[in-house]
C-alpha cells in the first residue's frame, strides 16, 4: 500500500532558530495557530545539536546571528546524512539577491524577508512539508525496493548455485556413465592380454623345467666317463623329445609378446586414470592429438567391431584447456559415431590448426541424423535411443564443455551417407 501525505500541522515540528527573541516569538505563534509544534532556539550550535537528536520536519533559520550564522548552520544540516532531508528556510532582512545567493550555496530550500507575511509564512511553510512528505515517501519507495532488489539477487544467486552444483553433479554422472558403459569392453580389452600373458608364462614355466632337464643330462654326458657315447645319444633323443629347439625358437616371440600385453595393460590403464580422475576441473597444458588417442584408446572396445578408425592428425600447438572435460567430449562424440553405424563402416578423426583455433572433426560412415532433429540433439535429455540405452545427455554435456572453452561445436549430417561433428576451440597459450 502507497501512503498518502497526511498533512496533518499538529504531526510537524518545526525549529525556529532567531537570536532575536521578538522575531522568534511572532515566527513561532504564527505556526503554532495554525496547528504546528514548534521548538525554538536562539543559537545555531543548540539548534543544530537538537536537529541531530530528534530531526524536525522543517527549519526556519535566522541568518544574522552570532556565533554560528545562518549560512553556516544550513550548510551543516545539508551535509550530514542525518539531517540533509531537513527543508531549511532563511529568514533575513539582508539584501534580497546576495542572500538568496549565499543561501543557495548553503543548500537553502526557501526564504522568507522581515519584516513577516503570516500568509507567506504559511504557504511556504505547508509547500516545503508536502514536498519533505513526497520526497519522504519516495526514499521509503526506494528503500524498499533496495531491499526487493537485494533480496531478488540473493534468491537468483542461490538459485544459480543450486543449478551449477545440479550441473556439476549431471557432468560427473555423465563421466560415470560413460565408464560404466565402456567398463564392460575395458574389461574384455584387459582381459584379453592378461590371457596370453597368463598362457605364455605357463609354457615359459614348461619350457624352463624342460631345459633344466635337458641340461642336467648333458651336464651328467661331461661327468660319466668312459660312457659319453652312449650317454649323447640318449641326450640326442631327449632334444627331439622335449622339442628342444622349438622351444629356443619360440622363446623370444613368447616374451616379446608378454611384453606388448604388459604394455597394452599399461595403456589402458593410463587412458583410464586419465579419464577418471575427479579433479577434471584442473586447467592443464595438453596436446589435443594425445587427448584423442586417449579417447580412441578408452573406446576402443566399443569402437573395434563397428568401425575402422581412420586418423588424420595435424600438427597442434599445446593448449591451455581442461584435457579430462576434452576427452569427455571425444568419447561421447565416438561412442555416438559407432552406434550409428550399423553393421560395419568409418570413423575418421581429423585434427588441424588455423589462425589461432583447434578443429577436430569426427566423421562416421553411419545412418545419419534427420533434418527435424537436428536441432534438438544438444538438448538435455533428447535421445532417439531405447530406454536403457541413452541418456540423452551425451551431446547437451560436450555443447557445455566446449562453451566452457570458448568453442564451439557444430553438425553436418546427411541422412544414409553419415554425420560429423566439429569441435573447434581456441590455441590458448600455456
Ligand atoms: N553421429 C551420430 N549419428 C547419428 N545420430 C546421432 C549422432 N550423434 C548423435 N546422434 C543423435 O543425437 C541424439 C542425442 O545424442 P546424445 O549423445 O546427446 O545422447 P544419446 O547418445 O542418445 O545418449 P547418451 O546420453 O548415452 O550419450 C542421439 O540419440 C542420436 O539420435
Ligand atoms: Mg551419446
Amino acid at each position: 500500500m502507497t501512503e498518502q501525505p497526511t498533512f496533518n500541522n499538529v504531526s510537524h515540528t518545526i525549529f525556529v532558530v532567531d537570536d532575536d527573541l521578538f522575531s522568534q516569538q511572532l515566527l513561532g505563534d504564527t505556526l503554532a495557530r495554525n496547528g504546528y509544534a514548534t521548538r525554538h532556539f536562539s543559537d545555531g550550535t543548540t539548534a543544530l545539536q537538537a536537529a541531530r537528536e530528534e530531526p524536525p520536519d522543517l527549519v526556519l533559520l535566522d541568518v544574522m546571528m552570532p556565533d554560528l550564522d545562518g549560512f553556516e548552520v544550513c550548510r551543516l544540516l545539508k551535509e550530514s546524512e542525518a539531517t540533509r532531508h531537513i527543508p531549511v528556510v532563511l529568514v533575513t532582512c539582508l539584501n534580497e539577491k546576495v542572500m538568496k545567493l549565499q543561501g543557495m550555496a548553503a543548500g537553502a530550500d526557501d526564504f522568507i524577508s522581515k519584516p513577516f507575511d503570516a500568509t507567506e509564512i504559511l504557504l511556504r511553510t505547508r509547500n516545503l512539508l508536502r514536498m519533505k512528505e513526497y520526497g519522504d515517501i519516495l526514499k521509503d519507495h526506494n528503500e524498499r525496493l533496495e531491499l526487493q532488489v537485494r533480496e531478488r539477487t540473493s534468491e537468483l544467486e542461490t538459485a544459480y548455485n543450486e543449478l551449477k552444483s545440479i550441473h556439476d553433479r549431471l557432468l560427473q554422472q555423465d563421466k560415470m556413465a560413460t565408464i560404466g558403459l565402456l567398463m564392460a569392453g575395458i574389461a574384455h580389452e584387459i582381459n584379453n592380454p592378461v590371457g596370453f600373458i597368463t598362457s605364455n608364462l605357463g609354457s615359459l614355466k614348461k619350457y624352463g623345467e624342460r631345459l633344466a632337464e635337458f641340461i642336467f643330462e648333458q651336464d651328467k654326458a661331461i661327468t660319466a666317463d668312459g660312457q659319453v657315447v652312449r650317454i649323447m645319444e640318449n641326450v640326442f633323443a631327449l632334444r627331439n623329445t622335449l622339442k628342444i629347439d622349438h622351444i629356443l625358437e619360440d622363446f623370444p616371440q613368447l616374451l616379446a609378446e608378454s611384453a606388448d600385453g604388459a604394455d597394452r595393460i599399461r595403456k589402458i590403464v593410463q587412458d583410464l586414470k586419465c579419464f577418471s580422475r575427479t579433479d577434471g576441473a584442473e586447467q592443464a597444458s595438453a596436446d589435443i592429438n594425445q587427448c584423442m588417442e586417449s579417447a580412441i584408446g578408452i573406446a576402443h572396445n566399443e569402437l573395434k567391431y563397428k568401425a575402422t578408425i581412420m586418423r588424420e592428425f595435424g600438427d597442434l600447438s599445446h593448449t591451455l584447456c581442461y584435457p579430462q572435460q576434452l576427452g569427455q567430449v571425444f568419447i561421447n562424440l565416438l561412442v555416438n559415431a559407432a552406434h550409428a553405424i550399423d553393421t560395419r563402416g568409418e570413423i575418421t578423426v581429423s585434427t588441424r590448426q588455423d589462425n589461432g583455433w583447434i578443429f577436430i572433426a569426427i566423421s562416421d560412415t553411419g545412418c545419419g541424423i534427420p533434418e527435424d532433429i537436428r536441432l534438438r540433439i544438444f538438448e538435455p535429455f533428447f535421445t532417439t535411443k531405447e530406454a536403457g540405452k541413452g541418456t540423452g545427455l551425451g551431446l547437451s554435456i560436450c555443447q557445455d564443455i566446449i562453451l566452457k572453452h570458448g568453442g564451439e561445436i557444430e553438425v553436418v549430417s546427411e541422412i544414409g551417407a553419415g554425420t560429423t561433428f566439429t569441435v573447434k576451440i581456441p590455441v590458448v597459450e600455456p
